[in-house]
């Protein structure tokens, strides 16, 4: 069964609710001088931690999204410190994050695009595109003992210039997977829905024949994520907004207990579904 990666950003997200700046928790303004920033601040993503390790986590992850709107510097590096499982750091690809990066020391960075107006990480990073720099940038992060992986869309161009560029995994990108899912009403035998899975099955298979480890993840939640779990050899999953969106009714503990369940497809396979 693949590893869980548990997404905590937004836990953070629900604290930026309120204290967008520091820790006026009436007004969510900045603190008054001398205060100790983000001492009164909840939900704090740090104390996330042990509770998500109870539950299973295999992986913590944490975005550091340019504008810092919901995990910030602090979050990153006392994570690393306290959570006992590996810290996923995902961020772009910029100067800035690779000086983070390379002082906190996670186990690994995922390397995401970035667009400021966005809701959330849109499309896969475009390796193709950009793969001399990339290079650059991955060999900084390996030359400090970090793995790095590559969030692409599930597109066999994209897993070969990954492997070029030398990363040692891919994340491919399940949001169009999730859509079609949805579009599918959930129905494993919609045309749909299985070229969607089948793009995740050949994109995986081309990861692997490269050599590198195999993660998924985006958009993933209880009802779409077991026929991923399904495909072959994968290594992590990472999931946020739906486990998190579990906790709020039934605390973090038991929404990731219940993830790791949904991953598992009960010994069923591929083979069971008839590519
Ligand atoms: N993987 C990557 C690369 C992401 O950017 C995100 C969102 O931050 C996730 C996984 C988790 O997505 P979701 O919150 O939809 O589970």
């Amino acid at each position: 069964m693949p590893q869980l990666g548990v997404n905590l950003d937004h836990v953070a997200t629900l604290r930026q609710a309120r204290y967008r700046r520091e820790a006026n928790p009436t007004t969510g303004s900045a603190a008054a001088p001398g205060a100790s920033p983000f001492s009164l601040a909840e939900p704090d993503p740090v104390r996330a931690v042990q509770d998500a390790e109870l539950g299973g986590a295999d992986v913590i992850t944490l975005h550091l999204r340019e504008d810092r709107r919901h995990v910030n510097d602090r979050d990153v590096e006392l994570v690393r410190e306290v959570a006992r499982v590996p810290l996923n750091l995902e961020m772009a690809a910029t100067d800035e994050m690779v000086a983070i990066a390379l002082r906190i020391r996670p186990a690994m960075c995922t390397l995401v695009p970035e667009g400021r107006m966005e809701v959330t990480t849109e499309g896969g990073l475009d390796v193709h595109a950009q793969r001399d720099r990339l290079r650059q940038i991955v060999a900084r992060l390996v030359g400090g003992g970090i793995a790095v992986s590559a969030f692409i869309d599930p597109e066999e161009k994209q897993v070969r210039a990954s492997a070029q560029a030398g990363f040692q995994a891919c994340e491919l990108h399940t949001g169009p997977y999730a859509l079609a899912f949805a579009q599918a009403n959930a129905d494993d035998r919609a045309p749909v829905f299985r070229a969607a899975l089948s793009r995740l099955v050949r994109s995986g298979a081309a990861c692997l024949e490269e050599g590198m480890r195999l993660n998924a993840g985006h958009a993933l939640n209880y009802a779409n994520v077991g026929p991923v779990g399904m495909i072959p050899d994968l290594w992590q999953l990472h999931i946020g907004h739906s486990i998190v969106s579990r906790a709020v009714f039934v605390g973090l503990r038991e929404a990731i207990a219940q993830m790791k369940l949904a991953m598992f497809s009960g010994g069923a396979t591929l083979d069971d579904l008839e590519l």
